[in-house]
């Protein structure tokens, strides 16, 4: 496969680039990201750029530059991790989520049905190259709250509360629309919250993490009784590969396991794990919209692709606060906002290099 990783140096982009190097190294990934304040270079500084990996930075709503890649590269596959993903930020502002994440994964739809369509110029041919696929990462905020009881499954109804859900949901929508009506072989997965290494601190687990670790005040939003699915991005990323090396075309694929915790016993979690007091915690006003309830039932996954989640919550959890506490650099480089400078000091030489050589 040569697989265009999109968002490849956020947290579940760069895991999944980590993993595959691991799982399957035979695969060529060449990954683009925009690098937003979310992508991350420094996340995947120990994987050499060579012949199965490279990294280019684009816009996927370039649609001239995705054109140029999938020339260049023969892209077979793509698993599309490239979006604004943070609830808060699409509450401040929300048109950022709609150009990203639905008008960006069009122009990767387009793209990829040019170049695998066998009859590109015939628009009632459904006909592709053999093996080709597109992967939307998507997420279980596309089925909205759940009440006290019940999980969502695949047929559960869209009924997103937030722009950044409402986008998300936008983009399946066209996803399922190119699978309709032009045959583009893809998948939609629908993942419940991830955490482990390299997640961006404005998200719930790394934000207590750090913190805690500074004794500052932990925010928890409203009476901290919300409820998410926990799943360790590793487990994500292993659901990732099934789902592109086994699933069928057109289908749905819900990917969790069965880990519900109310948001305050993680941060008392965290709290515990650290040693720190929980003194720390601090109420604060709630998130507008916020969902109060997710869960996952997983039953289709783990029965027709034979997934399973390797961590518990308990070792991943504890796994996660030492990652954090042992790379204290990358905390304070994201803090600090050096990391944003990774990409001109690694890069930067070596095109001005580059340049000279050819001249
Ligand atoms: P992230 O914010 O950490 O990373 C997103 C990456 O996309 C960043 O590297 C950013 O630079 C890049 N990007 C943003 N706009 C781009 C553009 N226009 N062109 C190219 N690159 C662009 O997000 P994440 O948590 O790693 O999530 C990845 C995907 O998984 C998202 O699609 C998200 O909706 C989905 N998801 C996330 C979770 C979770 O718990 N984090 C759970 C389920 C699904
Ligand atoms: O469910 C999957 C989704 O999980 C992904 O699609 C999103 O990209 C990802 O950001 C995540 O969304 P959440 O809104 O659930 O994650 P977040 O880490 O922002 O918040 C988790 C819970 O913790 C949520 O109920 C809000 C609460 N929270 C969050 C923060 C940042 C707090 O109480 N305090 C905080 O400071």
């Amino acid at each position: 496969m040569n697989i265009l990783v999109t968002g490849g140096a956020g947290f579940i982009g760069g895991n999944f680039i980590r993993w595959m190097r691991t799982h399957a190294p035979e695969h060529r990934i060449v990954n683009v990201d925009a690098l937003t304040y979310a992508g991350n270079l420094e996340s995947l500084r120990d994987i050499p750029e060579d012949d199965r990996y490279c990294f280019v930075r684009a816009d996927i709503r370039d649609r001239a530059k995705m054109d140029a890649l999938f020339t260049e590269y023969d892209i077979t596959h793509v698993v599309n991790f490239a979006a604004e993903s943070h609830v808060d930020r699409s509450i401040v502002d929300p048109e950022i989520f709609l150009t990203t994440n639905v008008v960006g994964t069009q122009a990767l739809l387009d793209t990829a049905k040019k170049h695998w369509k066998t009859a590109p110029e015939d628009k009632y041919s459904r006909e592709y190259r053999d093996g080709v696929k597109f992967l939307q990462v998507s997420t279980d905020e596309v089925y909205g709250a759940l009440g006290r009881e019940g999980k969502f499954t695949e047929t559960t109804p869209l009924s997103p509360n937030s722009p950044y859900s409402a986008a998300k949901a936008s983009a399946d929508l066209i996803c399922r629309a190119y699978a309709e009506t032009f045959g583009l072989p893809l998948n939609i997965t629908r993942c419940s919250n991830n955490y482990g290494p390299c997640q961006f601190p404005e998200k719930l687990i790394p934000l207590m993490i750090h913190n805690c670790m500074e004794g500052k005040p932990l925010p928890v939003y409203g009476d901290g009784m919300q409820i998410r699915d926990w799943l360790h991005v590793s487990d994500h990323c292993s659901a990732i590969h099934a789902v592109l090396t086994r699933g069928l075309a057109g289908e749905v694929y819900n990917i969790g396991g069965n880990n519900e915790r109310a948001n305050i016993e993680i941060v008392r979690q965290i709290v515990h794990v650290l040693g720190a007091s929980e003194s720390l915690i601090t109420y604060v006003k709630d998130r507008p919209g916020h969902d109060r309830r997710y869960a996952i039932d997983n039953t289709k996954i783990t029965t027709r692709l034979g997934w399973a989640p390797a961590y518990t919550f308990e070792r991943g959890i504890v796994e996660t606060i030492e990652w954090y506490r042992d790379h204290a650099t990358w905390m304070e480089h994201v803090l600090s906002g050096e990391y944003a400078d990774y990409y001109e000091r690694m890069y930067a030489p070596s095109f001005t290099r580059q340049t000279s050589e050819s001249r």
